[in-house]
Order: structure tokens, then sequence, then C-alpha cells
């Protein structure tokens, strides 16, 4: 991997990052600035690229067409789907949908994307199961797990709404932008990673939880970025 491009939704998400890391240029396309530079000793471009999939998405073909990123990470908060995963855990993507695709009276199965070859989008599993590794030694106070995120373009802050996304195809989180990530680099030929800590249960506490606790779920985030990369660097 020669530059990665590191994708937060939200400023809380990457600002850190662009603090920590020797920013080398600014570019600003799209109306997203794209910080380009070394964090952990490895080639980087940060950048956050607004609220949702159309964002996220048009963020990750600027990464790969305008700054040669061949790596894709995105970094933030989400909403957990299973019991066991508490406020403050991490999920690695294992694979990434998009909840809110319906095509079903077009004849595909829920969730499906109409005429495309596959169901989800299958994250690198080298450098999942590397984020797993570094999680566990730079956050060992919260748990890792290793799941399926589904995506879509709604705050899940209801119970039903959580149990539709559960029933139709179970995960470990939720959140706004993964899939757009992974469609994106399914795309180009490129490898990917979501990382997210848990901000909410994306149920009816989700509105109070998430403001109380989304600055310190992106602090676990941000040392796992930042250890992921040292990882990688070394193996340069
Ligand atoms: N990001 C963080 N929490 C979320 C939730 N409950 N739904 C969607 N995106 C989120």
């Amino acid at each position: 991997m020669q530059k990665i491009g590191i994708i937060g939704a939200m400023e809380i998400e990457v600002e850190r990052l662009k603090a920590d890391m020797t920013v080398r240029r600014e570019i600003t396309k799209a109306r997203m600035v794209f910080c380009e530079g070394e964090l952990s000793g490895m080639p980087v471009v940060v950048v956050r690229s607004g609220i949702g999939k159309v964002n996220a998405a048009v963020c990750a073909q600027i990464l790969t067409d305008e700054f040669g990123a061949d790596c894709i990470m995105n970094t933030g908060v989400a909403g957990s789907l299973d019991a066991r995963i508490d406020i403050g855990d991490i999920v690695i993507s294992k694979d990434v949908l998009h909840h809110d695709m319906d095509a079903v009276n077009f004849g595909y199965p829920l969730g499906q994307i109409p005429q495309m070859e596959v169901f989800s989008f299958e994250a690198d599993a080298a450098l999942a199961s590397l984020a797993e590794e570094v999680c566990r030694e730079v956050n060992p106070d919260i748990a890792v797990y290793h799941g399926r995120i589904a995506s879509g373009d709604q705050f899940i802050a209801d119970k039903a709404a959580k149990e539709r996304i559960i029933s139709c195809f179970g995960g470990s989180c939720t959140e706004m932008e993964g899939a757009a990530i992974a469609q994106t680099s399914y795309l180009n030929g490129i490898p990917f990673v979501i990382l997210r800590a848990i901000s909410d249960k994306a149920d009816d506490s989700a509105s109070m939880d998430y403001p109380a606790f989304e600055r310190e779920a992106a602090q676990h985030c941000v040392r796992l970025v930042e250890g992921l990369l040292a990882r990688l660097a070394k193996k340069q």
C-alpha cells in the first residue's frame, strides 16, 4: 500500500488525525478539504466527506482518481445492532451493505443492488484482521468485533427501524457512509476497511446517547487508525 485515503464523515472523526499528521498540501475539491501528508509513518490523505452515502462515494472516488489512494479506510462512529456490542466498543468491517437499497418490486432481494454481482462488499481480510489485532493492543479496555456493517441514509434512533435492519440483514452496527465507500472501492478494485466505534444503540436512547458518547467513541477510532498505520509502515 502506497497511499492510504482516510475518510471521516464529521470533523470530530478527523480533527485529531489532521492535528497529528504532517500536512504537505491541502486541496479543496467538491467542497471537501483533502489533507495530504504523513501520519504514523505512512503516506495518507485525510478528509472529511460530510454525512451520508453520496458525499462518501464522491469523496472515495476523488481519493482514488485525484490523489492515487490505493487503499481506503473509513473511521467514525456507529449505532450498535447487537446487544453484546456496547457503547465505546469497536466494529471492524467483514462486509458492508446498503440497508436502504430496496428493489424488491423489481425482483431483487432487499438490500441487493440491481444488476450487481455481489450482495455485500467484502472488506480486505488482511487489513481487517490486522486492525483487530492492533485494536486489542491500543484499546485494551474495550471489546473489538469483526462483523457486517449496514449503511443507509438514515440515523437509526428507534427500536422498530433497528429491528428491521437486524431481521433483514443481521449486522453488528449501522452508520451512514460505509457501504458507499465500500461500493466505490469495489468498483475501483481498491482494498478498504471500515472502522467504527459505537456511540449509541440505534434505538430510542440513540438521540440522547449519541452526543454524550460520540467524542469518546471517536477517540477509540483515532487510536486504532494511528496504530494500524504504524503497523503498515513497519511492514513497508
Ligand atoms: N452513526 C452513529 N450512530 C448512528 C445511528 N444510530 N444511525 C446511523 N448512523 C449512526
